[in-house]
């Protein structure tokens, strides 16, 4: 993988990745000594979700066995140990992504609720009729329907940025449809369905030269490439705890302070406010304010956990390993009858999606599946993507720091048998 336009550049300087030792990061993910149908199981649906390494699994299980109880309200030892570990792993998430400021870290169920939060509170404040939010035609379900929500209640306009045959945005296109209406533009940062690294540097200052707030869906970078919010300059990032060996429902809105402050809350409920009467309520400071009700106490220690461990490994380490996987695993497929790679994009990382002709992708992840092997196969939440590539759906193998090459040959060698069993 070359380094991504505005992820890597200007980050502290670190020493140059050197080779990462699988064999023992694989001992520390138990999940993965298990045969699967009787083989050994290969797990390369990384994109849809990472497996947990030990250390996170203890962490929400320590929880659970010594320190449970409510954070904030409770001023017994166990509520006060429940909300240090909570507010350090705030803390984690901060100097993770260079946020300015722990104001800035707010918990929230994922990447999807991250995208709700602010087409709700910033775009209900800041969209109105005939005005614009512009994404790109790579991007995940969960960053189009709730800007299409918000555009149908407001009465403003979508807007596409059309991509090229190799699943890279047309930067041209982009740049034409901001004007003196876009309000918001809304982009992926790393494709879970190409691969795709798009230039979000790039995308932020033009989008900021047309005074648009740029939001970028980190689902799938976060674990791939090192970010650095106060560099990037960016007004909303969020990332999904458990695409990042942490947690399910737990993740991060990474947000601008001056704009979380100036927002309206999203959910009201215990722990947003400051006071309540029957008459008015005053909100909480931030970042409280948009955490209402109890959050995923456990979810949000266990993935400050998986940040360590990411930090213990090597954040650049394993991004050169998953990207020298990817480089291996596009030349075992290439050549092999039939078969198409979607995504072609030259800044790539660690997602390959393929179609065998006159296979269904289904096919070929429940045939790999009786060999052990889990890929994904389907639209990948990115329905109009596939029907810009003309396909239904493709099937993805997506990779790991865990991940080895034998994995891959065992990939290659299944997607033959694939062609064997059905053509
Ligand atoms: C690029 C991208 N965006 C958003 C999401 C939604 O993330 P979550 O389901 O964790 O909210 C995903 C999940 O697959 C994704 O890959």
């Amino acid at each position: 993988m070359t380094a991504p336009t505005g992820a890597r550049a200007a980050a502290p300087p670190r020493q140059a990745p050197t080779a990462l030792d699988v064999a023992r990061i694989r001992e520390d993910f138990p999940i993965l000594h298990q045969q699967v149908h009787g083989s050994p199981l290969i797990y390369l649906d990384n994109a849809a979700t990472t497996q947990k390494p030990r250390p996170v699994i203890e962490a929400v299980s320590r929880f659970y066995c010594m320190d449970n109880s409510n954070i904030h309200r409770g001023l017994h030892e166990l509520s006060q140990r429940a909300t240090s570990a909570y507010e350090e792993s705030r803390g984690k998430v901060r100097r993770f992504i260079n946020a300015a400021d722990d104001r800035e870290v707010i918990f929230v169920r994922g990447t999807t609720e991250a995208v709700n939060l602010v087409a709700n509170s910033y775009g209900g404040q800041h969209v109105g009729a005939g005005d614009e939010v512009v994404i790109t035609a790579m991007e995940h379900h969960s960053n189009i329907v709730p800007w299409q929500i918000l555009c149908e209640r407001r009465g403003a306009k979508l807007r596409v940025a059309p991509i090229n045959d190799d699943g890279e945005i047309l930067m041209e296109d982009l740049e034409k449809l901001l004007g003196p209406r876009t309000r918001i533009v809304s982009v992926v940062h790393l494709s879970n369905a190409l691969g795709t690294i798009n230039p979000i540097r790039r995308i932020i200052e033009l989008a900021h030269a047309h005074n648009a707030i740029v939001m970028i869906d980190g689902a799938q970078a976060a674990a791939h490439i090192r970010l650095d919010m106060q560099d990037l300059d960016c007004d909303f990032y969020a990332i999904s705890g458990h695409k990042l060996y942490g947690p399910t429902g737990v993740g991060v809105l990474y947000g601008k302070a001056a704009l979380l402050e100036s927002m309206p809350p999203y959910e009201g409920g215990g722990d947003m406010i400051s006071s309540v009467t029957f008459e008015k309520t005053t909100y909480n400071k931030l970042p409280h304010k948009f955490e209402a009700g109890t959050p995923n106490i456990a979810g949000v220690i266990g993935l400050g956990t998986a940040i360590d461990y990411l930090g213990s490994v090597g954040l650049e380490k394993a991004a050169s390993h998953e990207a020298e996987l990817l480089a291996y695993a596009t030349r075992a497929i290439t050549g092999i009858s039939g078969l198409k790679i979607i995504g072609r994009a030259r800044q790539k990382s660690s997602v390959l999606s393929f179609i065998l002709e006159g296979i269904h992708p289904h096919d070929i992840g429940t045939i790999l599946d009786r060999e052990g092997i889990a890929i994904r196969a389907g639209h990948h939440c990115t329905q109009p993507l596939m029907a810009r590539f003309g396909v239904p759906a493709t099937a993805r193998a997506s990779f790991a720091m865990y991940n080895t090459r034998e994995e891959i040959d065992a990939l290659a060698s299944g997607v033959h048998k694939v062609i064997e069993v059905l053509r």
